[in-house]
C-alpha cells in the first residue's frame, strides 16, 4: 500500500521505517527541511537503537522516501498518518495547531481518484477524529470546491504505544494494535495495512528479533473516541504505577524496608505485574506529563475533577526534588559544591530530554548555588543545543565527571554505567557520596568501594547486620526467657 507519514519525529520516523520494512511504499513528510535532508542521506535525526539500519534496509528496497512537499505524496496515497507533535499549552491543554495544519493540508491535496484513510497516530484528546474529518473536508472545500462531494476518505485513530529506546521492536512486535473508526471501509484498509504485523509473517530485521512465542498480534477495533481514550488511559496508568512504586519506596526508606524487595514481592502477583515498579527519581519524557495534563483538561471540560491524575503529577514532581533533599542530608550546604549528574536523557537508549528529571535537578542545583557537571553517553549534544542557558559543565568521561566532585547522582540508568569502576571513581572525588536515583548499583558494592551510598527506598540499616541463619533464629526463640 502507499503510505504517507506526516511528521518525522520519534514516532513518524520509526513508523515510516517499519511500514516500509513490511513492504509498503512509504513517504515521510516534514515541514523541517533540515530533518528531511538528513533523512534523505540516511541519517536518523534522533538516537534510537536499530533505526539507522532499518532505514538503510528500507532505502535499499526502494520502499521509503522523504519530502517536504506533502501534496504529491498525499495525492498518491492510500493511507496518510498524522504523527506530528501535540505538546502542552501553558494551561495543560494539548496544542493541536500542528495537527490542524496537517489535516487541512491533507484535504487540500486530495482528489476524487481513490478512497483514502487519514489516521491520527499523534496522541490527541477525545474528539480529534471528528476534528480531523472536519478540517480535511474544509481543506478539500478550499482547494477544490467543485470536487468537494466526490472526494472519499475515512478517518481512523491508531494510537502509538512505542517506547523510546526500544521503538523499533515495539513497533514490529506490539502488544496490541488499536484502531478506532466508524466505518467498515476504513477498518478494511487498516486491517490490510497491518496484516503483516498481525500475522507476524515477516523476517525479523537484524538487531530486533521477534520475542519468543509471538505468533500473532491482536488488532482491536473500537470507536474513534475509545481509541483516543485508550492511549491516555494507558499512559496515565503507567505513570501512576511508577508513582505508586515511588510512594512505597519513600515509606520503605522511613520504616526500614527494602523497596526493591517489596516491589519484587508485589510484582509477582499477576494482577499487579512486575514491570514499571522500579523506584527512582520519577518519570519524564514527552508523553506522560503532557498526556496527563491533557486528560485532566478534558475531564475538567466535562466537569470532572480527577484527583488520582493530579496526585500522579504531584508525586512525580516531589520525587525529582527528593534528590536535592538527599544531597542536602549528606552535604548540608550545596552552595559552592560540585555535583556530578550521571545521565541526562529521560531514559536510557534515547537522546530525548523532553521533561527530563536531569534538567529539573540541574536547574534546581544551579539556583541553589551548586556547580553542576554532567555526563551522558548520547544526550550531551542535544542538551547543549536545547538548553543553551543551562550553566552546566559537560564532562568528557565518567572519570572527568567524578574528578573533585562532592557528590554523584545517577539520573539515567544507562547500561554502560553498570560497569563503572566504583572504587576508581570514589578515589577521584572530593567526597565519595553517591545518590543512586535509579537504584543502578548494588549498595554493598558501593559501600565496599568507599562510597557513602543512598538509593531510592533502600535501607542501609537492614543491611548493616546480616540476619542470622533461620535455624539460629528459631533456636534463639525457643530458649527460655
Ligand atoms: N515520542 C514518543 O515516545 C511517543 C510515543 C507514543 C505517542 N507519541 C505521540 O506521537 C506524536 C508525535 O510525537 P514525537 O515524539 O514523534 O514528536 P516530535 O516532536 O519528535 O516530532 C514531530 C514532528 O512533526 C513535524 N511537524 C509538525 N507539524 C507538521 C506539519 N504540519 N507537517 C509536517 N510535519 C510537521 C515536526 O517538524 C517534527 O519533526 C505526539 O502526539 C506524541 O504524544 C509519542
Amino acid at each position: 500500500m502507499r503510505v504517507v507519514v506526516i511528521g518525522t519525529g520519534y514516532v513518524g520516523t520509526v513508523t515510516g521505517a517499519c511500514f516500509s520494512y513490511l513492504g509498503h511504499q512509504v513517504t515521510c513528510v516534514d515541514t523541517d527541511a533540515g530533518k528531511i535532508l538528513r533523512l534523505q542521506r540516511g541519517e536518523p535525526v534522533i538516537y534510537e537503537p536499530h533505526l539507522e539500519s532499518l532505514l538503510a534496509l528500507a532505502a535499499q528496497r526502494g520502499g521509503i522516501q522523504f519530502a517536504t512537499d506533502l501534496a504529491p505524496a498525499v495525492a498518491a496515497a492510500d493511507v496518510i498518518f498524522i504523527a506530528v507533535g501535540t505538546p502542552s499549552l501553558p494551561n495543560g491543554e494539548a496544542n493541536l495547531s500542528y495537527l490542524e495544519s496537517a489535516a487541512r493540508s491533507i484535504g487540500a491535496a486530495m482528489d476524487a481518484s481513490r478512497f483514502r484513510v487519514v489516521v491520527n497516530k499523534s496522541t490527541v484528546p477525545v474528539g480529534c477524529g471528528n476534528l480531523v474529518e472536519t478540517l480535511v473536508r474544509e481543506g478539500i472545500g478550499e482547494a477544490h470546491p467543485a470536487e468537494r462531494r466526490g472526494v472519499r476518505f475515512g478517518v481512523a485513530s491508531n494510537p502509538e504505544f512505542l517506547r523510546e529506546g526500544s521503538a523499533v521492536s515495539d513497533s514490529l512486535y506490539p502488544d496490541r494494535i488499536v484502531v478506532g473508526a466508524s466505518d467498515d471501509s476504513t477498518l478494511d484498509v487498516m486491517r490490510r495495512l497491518y496484516s503483516p504485523l498481525v500475522a507476524q509473517n515477516f523476517d525479523s530485521p537484524p538487531g530486533a528479533p521477534r520475542p519468543a512465542g509471538m505468533t500473532r498480534v491482536p488488532l482491536i477495533t473500537t470507536t474513534l473516541t475509545s481509541a483516543e481514550m485508550i492511549k491516555y488511559a494507558a499512559n496515565a496508568f503507567l505513570a501512576m504505577k511508577i508513582g505508586f512504586a515511588n510512594e512505597m519506596a519513600n515509606i520503605c526508606e522511613r520504616v526500614g524496608a527494602e523497596a526493591t524487595e517489596v516491589m519484587a514481592g508485589i510484582g509477582l502477583d499477576s494482577r499487579i505485574g512486575a514491570r514499571f515498579l522500579s523506584p527512582g527519581v520519577g518519570w519524564g519524557g514527552s508523553c506522560f506529563g503532557k498526556d496527563i495534563h491533557a486528560l485532566l483538561h478534558t475531564a475538567a471540560e466535562y466537569g470532572y475533577e480527577s484527583r488520582l491524575l493530579q496526585a500522579s503529577l504531584d508525586v512525580n514532581a516531589a520525587q525529582r526534588h527528593m534528590v536535592i533533599q538527599k544531597l542536602q542530608e549528606k552535604l548540608f550546604i550545596l552552595k559552592g559544591r560540585t555535583i556530578g549528574l550521571l545521565g541526562l536523557a529521560f531514559k536510557p537508549d534515547t537522546d530525548d530530554l523532553r521533561d527530563a528529571p536531569s534538567v529539573y535537578i540541574a536547574e534546581r542545583l544551579l539556583q541553589m548555588g551548586a556547580r553542576v557537571k554532567c555526563y551522558d553517553p548520547i544526550a550531551m549534544d542535544a542538551c547543549r543545543s536545547q538548553y543553551p542557558e543551562l550553566r552546566v559543565r559537560y564532562a568528557t568521561s565518567v572519570d572527568d565527571l567524578a574528578s573533585d566532585a562532592d557528590a554523584l547522582v545517577v539520573v539515567t540508568e544507562w547500561d554502560q554505567f553498570r560497569s563503572i569502576d566504583l572504587a576508581g571513581i570514589a578515589r577521584l572525588m572530593a567526597k565519595p557520596i553517591l545518590v543512586d536515583g535509579r537504584n543502578l548499583f548494588d549498595p554493598d558494592a558501593a559501600l565496599a568501594a568507599g562510597f557513602d551510598y543512598s538509593g531510592v527506598g533502600r535501607c542501609p540499616r537492614s543491611r548493616t547486620a546480616a540476619p542470622p541463619p533461620r535455624e539460629e533464629k528459631l533456636a534463639a526463640r525457643s530458649q527460655p526467657v
